[in-house]
């Protein structure tokens, strides 16, 4: 099968197609024909040796950790699927995944049936970016109906999906991103939407009871005046997440970093939010998975809309 590889950390120009075995499934494994990845951000963070590089052993690597295909074949003891099964998948994560190649090998519990209304495409860039969406509104900061959310970052892979979530469940949402994000937001549900390049986010809002932070850093710790005194930020970005952490108990607030967990039966209540209508995924690019190279770049460049997602068929 034909799979993207890297061989030593570094830029995108370190990511070769080439042809390697195709895996076979274990015991509670599946075998995925794989026609879609997901990109996301820590797939060129791992590459250049920051990221989940820690947890992927021994070089080389196959990127990436979000899958949607067809099962092609099943393990001893899978009872839940059987070939021909549409499945997407968020798997393995922080090891090694291998989702940017033709096949794919996935543990059962880490995969769901496609939902109707998303093509592969749409759905190979969900697991990710939505189970970390719904473990930090969810399991996190504990999100009740009628609750106020700023979400920064709110037009990027995970933060488009936060808002949907979070509308879902009932909450009042409050979305940051560019001048020309700034319809987007509207249309995704937010009630209010902030342009960080033009408005001061600590004047305009107020009163939040939770703040899902897709950037990180300075911008995470300006906004951390906007809770209300027993509010909550979710920090994602890992990199800063200690800094932003101290920020927030010095100034007396609650503070979590996260790292997302595959879960299969979270990826269901996704699925099941999407056949309802209630999430949809935003692809903003679609590229060959031979041009992996470029959808990182894309991703490092901090202002992709929604998803980016390699197809591979
Ligand atoms: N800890 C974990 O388990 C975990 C899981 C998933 C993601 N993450 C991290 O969380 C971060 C977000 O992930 P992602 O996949 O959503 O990234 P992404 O899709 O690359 O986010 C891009 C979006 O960020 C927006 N943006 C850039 N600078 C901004 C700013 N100063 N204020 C508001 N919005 C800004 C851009 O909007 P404009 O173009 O309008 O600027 C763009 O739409 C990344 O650092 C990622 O590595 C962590």
């Amino acid at each position: 099968m034909k799979a993207i590889r890297l061989h030593a950390f570094g830029g995108p120009e370190n990511l070769t197609l080439e042809a390697v075995d195709t895996p076979t499934p274990a015991r509670g494994e599946v075998l995925i024909r794989n026609r879609a990845a997901g990109v996301n951000p820590i797939d060129w963070k791992t590459c250049s040796g920051g990221g989940a590089s820690a947890f992927i052993g021994e070089l080389p690597f196959v990127p990436g950790w979000e899958c949607a295909g067809t099962v092609a074949a099943v393990g001893a003891g899978v009872v839940d699927f059987k070939p021909g099964d549409e499945v997407f998948g968020f798997l393995r994560f922080p090891e090694a995944a291998g989702c940017y190649a033709e096949y794919v090998v996935a543990p059962a519990n880490q995969i769901a049936l496609r939902p109707q209304p998303l093509d592969v495409v749409a759905a190979a860039g969900l697991g990710l970016a939505g189970l970390t969406a719904w473990q930090a509104l969810h399991d996190k900061a504990g999100l009740k109906p009628g609750q106020r959310v700023l979400i920064l970052a709110a037009s990027g892979g995970v933060g488009h999906l936060a808002v949907q979530l979070a509308k879902a469940a009932g909450a009042y949402v409050i979305g940051t991103a560019s001048h020309q994000n700034q319809a987007f937001l509207r249309t995704l549900g937010c009630d209010e939407t902030i342009d960080y390049g033009s408005e001061n986010l600590a004047l305009a809002v107020r009163d939040v009871d939770i703040i899902i932070d897709g950037v990180g850093g300075a911008a995470a710790v300006e906004a951390l005046s906007c809770l209300n005194s027993d509010g909550i930020i979710v920090t994602l970005p890992s990199v800063t997440a200690a800094e932003v952490i101290a920020a927030a108990e010095k100034g007396g607030y609650r503070a979590l970093g996260i790292r997302v967990e595959p879960n299969g039966s979270q990826l269901e209540q996704l699925a099941a939010l999407v056949a309802d209508g209630r999430l949809s995924l935003t692809v903003g690019a679609v590229l060959p998975l031979a041009q992996a190279a470029q959808a990182h770049q894309q991703s490092a460049s901090g202002h992709q809309r929604g998803k980016i997602v390699l197809q591979i068929d």
